[in-house]
């Protein structure tokens, strides 16, 4: 762990805060034991994005499966459980309900603490669960369908924002410009794989916020600018699959620029020497390359999380519920059920 000395502590970690059901098992003493993960992207695809009602329901279903699978996966019985982590916010309210009436239920039963773990703390500290993690304090860039934010990290609970999108997140400028290119949902990481074929440089896109001072983002002035390269091309249907390509190359392009961009100057000015990447678009490989080769420039050290701990996971909220029950293990006695939708990430503590 993190260079703290505790007891051994075992918990089970629940994650339903949108279409991803997770469970997983992190144990203080030999790390991650287990995990298990269903995708719900089947059943919100043929709506072209996450449907709140369906995303409830299909929790309700796979939830409890999900965690008679992982204790099995993991060898451990319910009675060497220290703790049951869910994820109590931010998210769509029915999905966090399941999750944190399941949690404080099986806690309840189980006769032990029920933990309520804010999903974005735990993305913060995912790459934690890493063979060589960073040390505190680093610079966290985390950029998700519903996030894009930049924070300083020195310690637990301790989390300043630098800089946040003013309009779209990240992930929500790969998924919009997906739809404009006609591609299905989920759309980031199919555009990813078609601008991976495309070429580079034949369409100029703007960077948005590039020369502003500051530490914010916009990407909705970027996503305009992609419609009215399609609409001035006659639209999607008269473009060509190396045009498709081509334009996704440099929309991707645009998107990685400026994160990387903005990561390096956050670098610049705290002073830290450690950048970790946290959600669903650090998995894009552009990303990752761009970022290495950035911060290799001003000295510093990128961190990530392996490719399937970038999205959402079960194994995140396992181990930050640890963190936040070897912190203080007196907070989670009561039987209290805690969904939050909005949950700003300052309001956290130590
Ligand atoms: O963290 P995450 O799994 O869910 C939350 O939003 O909390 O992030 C999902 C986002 C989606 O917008 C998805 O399109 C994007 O991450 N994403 C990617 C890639 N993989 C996932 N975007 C670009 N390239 C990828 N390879
Ligand atoms: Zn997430």
């Amino acid at each position: 762990m993190t260079g703290m000395k505790l007891r051994q502590m075992i918990v089970l970690g629940l994650e339903t805060s949108c279409d991803e059901t997770a469970a997983a098992i992190y144990d203080t003493a030999s790390g991650l034991r287990g995990h298990c993960l269903f995708s719900q992207v089947e059943t919100h695809a043929p709506y072209g994005g996450v449907v709140p009602e369906l995303a409830s329901r299909d929790h309700i279903r796979k939830l409890m499966p999900l965690v008679e699978a992982v204790l099995a996966q993991s060898g451990v019985r319910p009675d060497e459980l220290s703790g049951v982590a869910y994820t109590a916010g931010p998210g769509l309210v029915g999905a966090l309900l399941v999750g944190a009436t399941t949690g404080v239920g099986l806690a309840f039963g189980w006769g032990i603490p029920a933990i309520p773990v804010h999903h974005m703390e735990a993305h913060l500290l995912a790459t934690l669960l890493e063979p060589e993690p960073p040390g505190f304090p680093f610079v966290a860039l985390l950029v998700s369908g519903g996030h894009t934010l930049l924070v300083e990290v020195r310690g637990l609970g301790m989390y300043k924002i630098l800089g946040e999108t003013l309009d779209d997140a990240a992930g929500e400028a790969f998924d919009k410009g997906a739809k404009l290119l006609g591609l299905p949902y989920p759309g980031g990481p199919q555009l990813a794989r078609l601008a991976d074929q495309g070429r580079p440089g034949r369409y100029a896109l703007p960077r948005p916020m590039r020369n502003k001072p500051g530490l914010d983002f916009s990407f909705s002035g970027l996503k305009t600018a992609l419609a009215l390269q399609v609409r001035d091309n006659g639209g999607i249907s008269a473009l060509d699959s190396g045009a498709r390509a081509d334009l996704a190359n440099s929309y991707q392009e645009a998107i990685v620029d400026t994160l990387v961009a903005r990561s390096c100057r956050a670098i610049e000015s705290t002073g830290h020497k450690r950048l970790v990447i946290a959600g669903g678009v650090g998995a894009n490989r552009l990303l990752r390359e761009r970022l290495r080769d950035g911060l290799s420039r001003l000295g510093a050290t990128v961190y990530y999380p392996r490719t399937e701990f970038c999205t959402d996971n079960a194994a995140m909220i396992a181990f930050t519920g640890c963190l936040r029950l070897a912190a203080a293990p007196e907070a989670f006695g009561d039987l209290h059920v805690t969904a939050r939708p909005r949950w700003p990430l300052e309001e956290l503590r130590p």
